[in-house]
Protein backbone atom coordinates (compact mmCIF):
# COMPACT_ATOMS: atom_id res chain seq x y z
CA UNK A 1 0.00 0.00 0.00
CA UNK A 2 1.18 3.49 -0.56
CA UNK A 3 0.52 6.82 0.99
CA UNK A 4 -2.30 8.49 -0.89
CA UNK A 5 -4.31 11.92 0.14
CA UNK A 6 -7.52 9.38 -0.15
CA UNK A 7 -9.79 10.48 2.62
CA UNK A 8 -11.30 6.76 2.68
CA UNK A 9 -7.54 5.26 3.34
CA UNK A 10 -7.58 5.65 6.60
CA UNK A 11 -11.31 5.10 7.91
CA UNK A 12 -12.71 4.97 11.71
CA UNK A 13 -12.86 1.33 12.61
CA UNK A 14 -16.01 -0.21 11.79
CA UNK A 15 -16.08 -2.82 14.57
CA UNK A 16 -14.66 -0.58 17.54
CA UNK A 17 -17.14 -0.09 19.39
CA UNK A 18 -15.85 2.35 21.80
CA UNK A 19 -13.27 4.66 20.21
CA UNK A 20 -14.96 4.60 16.79
CA UNK A 21 -18.32 6.56 18.16
CA UNK A 22 -16.59 9.13 20.57
CA UNK A 23 -14.36 10.17 17.22
CA UNK A 24 -17.05 10.31 15.55
CA UNK A 25 -18.68 13.03 17.95
CA UNK A 26 -15.04 14.80 18.34
CA UNK A 27 -14.94 14.77 14.06
CA UNK A 28 -18.30 16.51 13.63
CA UNK A 29 -16.94 19.16 15.97
CA UNK A 30 -13.80 19.91 14.06
CA UNK A 31 -12.45 21.95 11.08
CA UNK A 32 -9.59 20.17 9.61
CA UNK A 33 -7.82 22.12 6.37
CA UNK A 34 -5.37 20.59 4.18
CA UNK A 35 -1.93 21.89 4.79
CA UNK A 36 -2.84 21.99 8.87
CA UNK A 37 -0.43 20.78 11.91
CA UNK A 38 -2.35 19.57 14.50
CA UNK A 39 -1.45 17.81 17.81
CA UNK A 40 -3.70 14.93 18.68
CA UNK A 41 -3.34 14.02 22.36
CA UNK A 42 -3.71 10.76 23.87
CA UNK A 43 -3.66 9.29 20.72
CA UNK A 44 -3.21 5.27 21.63
CA UNK A 45 -3.33 3.19 18.95
CA UNK A 46 -4.12 5.92 16.03
CA UNK A 47 -7.71 6.84 16.23
CA UNK A 48 -8.14 9.07 14.91
CA UNK A 49 -4.46 10.28 14.14
CA UNK A 50 -4.54 8.52 11.20
CA UNK A 51 -8.12 9.56 9.98
CA UNK A 52 -6.84 13.55 10.83
CA UNK A 53 -3.50 12.86 9.16
CA UNK A 54 -5.58 11.72 5.97
CA UNK A 55 -7.73 15.18 6.27
CA UNK A 56 -4.65 17.27 6.44
CA UNK A 57 -2.43 15.55 3.67
CA UNK A 58 1.11 15.71 3.02
CA UNK A 59 1.47 19.59 3.07
CA UNK A 60 0.11 19.18 7.18
CA UNK A 61 1.63 17.80 10.05
CA UNK A 62 0.04 15.41 12.72
CA UNK A 63 1.80 14.66 15.70
CA UNK A 64 0.14 12.06 18.41
CA UNK A 65 1.42 11.60 21.54
CA UNK A 66 0.52 8.83 24.15
CA UNK A 67 1.82 8.05 28.13
CA UNK A 68 2.12 4.49 27.29
CA UNK A 69 5.22 3.16 24.95
CA UNK A 70 2.81 0.34 23.49
CA UNK A 71 0.26 2.10 22.26
CA UNK A 72 2.98 4.38 20.36
CA UNK A 73 4.34 0.82 18.85
CA UNK A 74 0.91 -0.23 17.91
CA UNK A 75 0.70 3.02 15.94
CA UNK A 76 3.70 2.92 14.82
CA UNK A 77 3.40 -0.78 13.41
CA UNK A 78 0.17 -0.03 11.88
CA UNK A 79 1.44 2.87 9.78
CA UNK A 80 4.65 0.80 8.54
CA UNK A 81 6.63 4.43 7.16
CA UNK A 82 3.40 5.39 5.31
CA UNK A 83 1.78 8.81 5.42
CA UNK A 84 4.97 10.18 7.03
CA UNK A 85 3.89 13.48 7.65
CA UNK A 86 1.97 11.88 10.97
CA UNK A 87 4.27 10.94 13.86
CA UNK A 88 4.17 9.57 17.20
CA UNK A 89 5.86 10.46 20.56
CA UNK A 90 6.16 8.99 23.82
CA UNK A 91 4.95 11.85 25.98
CA UNK A 92 2.48 12.94 28.94
CA UNK A 93 -0.24 15.18 27.97
CA UNK A 94 -0.28 16.82 31.50
CA UNK A 95 3.68 17.74 30.73
CA UNK A 96 4.21 18.09 27.03
CA UNK A 97 7.50 18.75 25.77
CA UNK A 98 8.01 22.67 25.76
CA UNK A 99 10.39 22.49 23.17
CA UNK A 100 6.98 21.11 20.75
CA UNK A 101 6.11 24.12 17.97
CA UNK A 102 2.27 25.64 18.54
CA UNK A 103 -0.03 23.79 16.07
CA UNK A 104 -3.58 25.19 14.10
CA UNK A 105 -5.80 22.00 16.04
CA UNK A 106 -4.88 20.61 18.92
CA UNK A 107 -7.68 17.44 19.21
CA UNK A 108 -7.85 14.40 21.58
CA UNK A 109 -10.36 11.40 21.34
CA UNK A 110 -11.16 9.97 24.72
CA UNK A 111 -8.91 12.26 26.29
CA UNK A 112 -10.08 14.64 28.33
CA UNK A 113 -10.11 12.22 31.75
CA UNK A 114 -6.82 12.03 32.29
CA UNK A 115 -6.46 15.68 32.54
CA UNK A 116 -6.91 14.96 36.12
CA UNK A 117 -6.84 15.85 39.22
CA UNK A 118 -6.40 19.98 38.30
CA UNK A 119 -8.03 19.82 34.92
CA UNK A 120 -8.51 23.09 34.34
CA UNK A 121 -5.07 24.02 34.78
CA UNK A 122 -4.13 21.13 32.87
CA UNK A 123 -6.10 22.62 29.83
CA UNK A 124 -4.53 25.50 30.30
CA UNK A 125 -1.15 24.23 29.87
CA UNK A 126 -2.24 22.44 26.47
CA UNK A 127 -3.28 25.53 25.31
CA UNK A 128 -0.10 26.85 25.07
CA UNK A 129 0.46 24.95 22.53
CA UNK A 130 -2.47 26.04 20.39
CA UNK A 131 -1.93 29.17 17.73
CA UNK A 132 -3.63 32.23 18.07
CA UNK A 133 -7.01 31.72 16.11
CA UNK A 134 -6.48 28.19 16.71
CA UNK A 135 -8.86 25.02 17.26
CA UNK A 136 -8.80 22.39 20.38
CA UNK A 137 -11.87 19.72 19.88
CA UNK A 138 -11.46 16.76 22.58
CA UNK A 139 -13.43 14.37 23.82
CA UNK A 140 -14.45 12.16 26.85
CA UNK A 141 -17.66 10.36 28.25
CA UNK A 142 -19.42 13.14 30.87
CA UNK A 143 -21.10 13.23 33.87
CA UNK A 144 -24.20 11.02 33.61
CA UNK A 145 -22.53 8.23 32.07
CA UNK A 146 -24.26 4.85 33.22
CA UNK A 147 -25.93 6.85 36.08
CA UNK A 148 -28.71 4.18 36.07
CA UNK A 149 -26.29 1.59 36.76
CA UNK A 150 -24.46 3.26 39.56
CA UNK A 151 -27.80 4.23 41.16
CA UNK A 152 -28.23 0.35 41.01
CA UNK A 153 -25.11 -0.39 42.55
CA UNK A 154 -25.41 2.10 45.21
CA UNK A 155 -29.18 0.85 45.92
CA UNK A 156 -27.36 -2.76 46.62
CA UNK A 157 -24.83 -1.05 49.11
CA UNK A 158 -27.41 0.72 51.02
CA UNK A 159 -29.24 -3.23 51.03
CA UNK A 160 -25.94 -4.45 52.99
CA UNK A 161 -25.88 -1.11 54.89
CA UNK A 162 -22.50 0.06 53.62
CA UNK A 163 -21.87 3.98 54.46
CA UNK A 164 -18.17 4.38 52.77
CA UNK A 165 -18.76 2.47 49.92
CA UNK A 166 -21.45 4.92 49.23
CA UNK A 167 -19.79 7.77 49.69
CA UNK A 168 -16.75 6.13 47.66
CA UNK A 169 -19.00 5.62 44.64
CA UNK A 170 -20.67 8.74 44.89
CA UNK A 171 -17.06 10.65 44.48
CA UNK A 172 -16.14 8.68 41.66
CA UNK A 173 -19.46 9.23 40.07
CA UNK A 174 -19.02 13.27 40.79
CA UNK A 175 -15.25 13.35 39.90
CA UNK A 176 -16.88 12.62 36.04
CA UNK A 177 -16.66 16.43 34.30
CA UNK A 178 -20.26 17.89 32.96
CA UNK A 179 -20.91 19.86 29.98
CA UNK A 180 -21.22 22.68 32.34
CA UNK A 181 -17.98 22.25 34.11
CA UNK A 182 -15.91 22.09 30.64
CA UNK A 183 -18.29 25.29 29.31
CA UNK A 184 -17.09 27.24 32.15
CA UNK A 185 -13.71 26.61 31.97
CA UNK A 186 -13.12 27.42 28.77
CA UNK A 187 -14.75 30.69 29.25
CA UNK A 188 -12.47 31.76 31.83
CA UNK A 189 -9.77 30.70 29.87
CA UNK A 190 -11.24 33.40 27.78
CA UNK A 191 -12.04 30.85 24.43
CA UNK A 192 -14.05 31.82 21.81
CA UNK A 193 -17.12 30.10 19.85
CA UNK A 194 -17.35 27.06 22.68
CA UNK A 195 -19.67 24.39 21.32
CA UNK A 196 -19.90 21.41 23.47
CA UNK A 197 -21.76 18.00 21.78
CA UNK A 198 -23.23 15.33 23.62
CA UNK A 199 -24.99 12.34 22.36
CA UNK A 200 -25.75 8.85 23.90
CA UNK A 201 -24.54 5.76 22.85
CA UNK A 202 -25.96 2.39 23.74
CA UNK A 203 -23.51 -0.51 25.26
CA UNK A 204 -25.19 -3.74 24.97
CA UNK A 205 -24.16 -6.81 26.79
CA UNK A 206 -26.40 -9.57 28.34
CA UNK A 207 -26.29 -9.85 32.45
CA UNK A 208 -24.28 -11.97 34.47
CA UNK A 209 -20.37 -13.08 34.23
CA UNK A 210 -20.34 -11.26 30.50
CA UNK A 211 -21.69 -7.76 31.92
CA UNK A 212 -19.11 -8.18 34.62
CA UNK A 213 -16.17 -8.76 32.44
CA UNK A 214 -16.97 -6.80 29.49
CA UNK A 215 -14.04 -5.57 27.34
CA UNK A 216 -15.47 -1.93 27.59
CA UNK A 217 -16.98 -1.89 31.40
CA UNK A 218 -14.47 -3.90 33.33
CA UNK A 219 -11.50 -2.26 32.22
CA UNK A 220 -12.25 1.82 34.19
CA UNK A 221 -15.83 1.99 34.36
CA UNK A 222 -16.70 -1.51 36.57
CA UNK A 223 -13.07 -1.31 38.33
CA UNK A 224 -14.05 1.31 39.45
CA UNK A 225 -16.84 0.53 40.90
CA UNK A 226 -14.64 -2.17 42.62
CA UNK A 227 -12.24 0.03 44.05
CA UNK A 228 -14.99 1.66 46.23
CA UNK A 229 -14.73 -1.72 48.47
CA UNK A 230 -12.57 -2.73 51.04
CA UNK A 231 -13.58 -6.12 51.09
CA UNK A 232 -13.25 -7.37 47.44
CA UNK A 233 -15.45 -10.81 48.11
CA UNK A 234 -18.20 -7.89 49.37
CA UNK A 235 -17.71 -6.02 46.22
CA UNK A 236 -18.01 -9.54 44.03
CA UNK A 237 -21.55 -9.98 46.14
CA UNK A 238 -23.02 -6.67 45.10
CA UNK A 239 -21.66 -6.62 41.58
CA UNK A 240 -23.35 -10.47 41.06
CA UNK A 241 -26.80 -8.94 42.76
CA UNK A 242 -26.53 -6.07 40.54
CA UNK A 243 -25.29 -7.75 37.48
CA UNK A 244 -28.29 -9.74 37.48
CA UNK A 245 -30.77 -7.35 37.37
CA UNK A 246 -29.91 -5.48 34.16
CA UNK A 247 -33.39 -4.58 33.63
CA UNK A 248 -33.16 -1.45 36.06
CA UNK A 249 -29.97 0.18 34.47
CA UNK A 250 -30.68 -0.85 30.86
CA UNK A 251 -30.20 0.92 28.10
CA UNK A 252 -26.69 1.42 29.50
CA UNK A 253 -26.03 4.86 28.27
CA UNK A 254 -22.21 6.56 27.64
CA UNK A 255 -22.42 10.38 27.02
CA UNK A 256 -20.06 11.03 24.45
CA UNK A 257 -18.91 14.67 24.90
CA UNK A 258 -17.01 16.12 22.23
CA UNK A 259 -15.83 20.34 22.53
CA UNK A 260 -14.60 22.64 20.18
CA UNK A 261 -13.30 26.15 21.36
CA UNK A 262 -11.23 28.81 19.30
CA UNK A 263 -7.99 30.49 20.41
CA UNK A 264 -8.81 34.33 19.73
CA UNK A 265 -6.09 35.87 18.01
C1 LIG B 1 -9.20 5.44 25.70
S1 LIG B 1 -7.63 5.52 24.96
C2 LIG B 1 -7.90 6.57 23.59
C3 LIG B 1 -6.90 6.31 22.53
C4 LIG B 1 -7.29 6.82 21.14
N1 LIG B 1 -7.34 8.25 21.08
C5 LIG B 1 -8.59 6.19 20.74
O1 LIG B 1 -9.57 6.92 20.58
O2 LIG B 1 -8.65 4.97 20.58
C6 LIG B 1 -6.80 6.54 26.06
C7 LIG B 1 -5.31 6.69 25.78
O3 LIG B 1 -4.86 7.71 26.66
C8 LIG B 1 -3.54 7.41 27.01
N2 LIG B 1 -3.21 8.22 28.19
C9 LIG B 1 -3.70 8.11 29.45
N3 LIG B 1 -3.18 9.06 30.25
C10 LIG B 1 -2.33 9.79 29.47
C11 LIG B 1 -1.47 10.90 29.72
N4 LIG B 1 -1.40 11.45 30.91
N5 LIG B 1 -0.74 11.37 28.70
C12 LIG B 1 -0.80 10.81 27.46
N6 LIG B 1 -1.61 9.75 27.17
C13 LIG B 1 -2.36 9.25 28.16
C14 LIG B 1 -3.56 5.91 27.21
O4 LIG B 1 -2.26 5.37 27.08
C15 LIG B 1 -4.48 5.47 26.09
O5 LIG B 1 -3.75 5.15 24.93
Amino acid sequence: MSSTTNNDYWPLPKNDPWSTPFAETLLSVVDLFSGASVLDLAAGGGIPSFHIAEEVGPTGKVLGIDLHPGQIQRAKTVQAHRVPWLQFIHGDIKKIPQDLPQFDRITGNLSFMFFRPDRFSALNEVLKFLKPGGQIALSFPSLGTFDPLWARIDKEMKKHKLVKEREALEEYRLERPSSDHVQGWLKELDMDQIKIKEEPLEIKSNPGQEFLYHPLLRNGFLEDAYECFEDQKLAETVMNSVSNDMESFTPLLAIRCAFSAWKKN
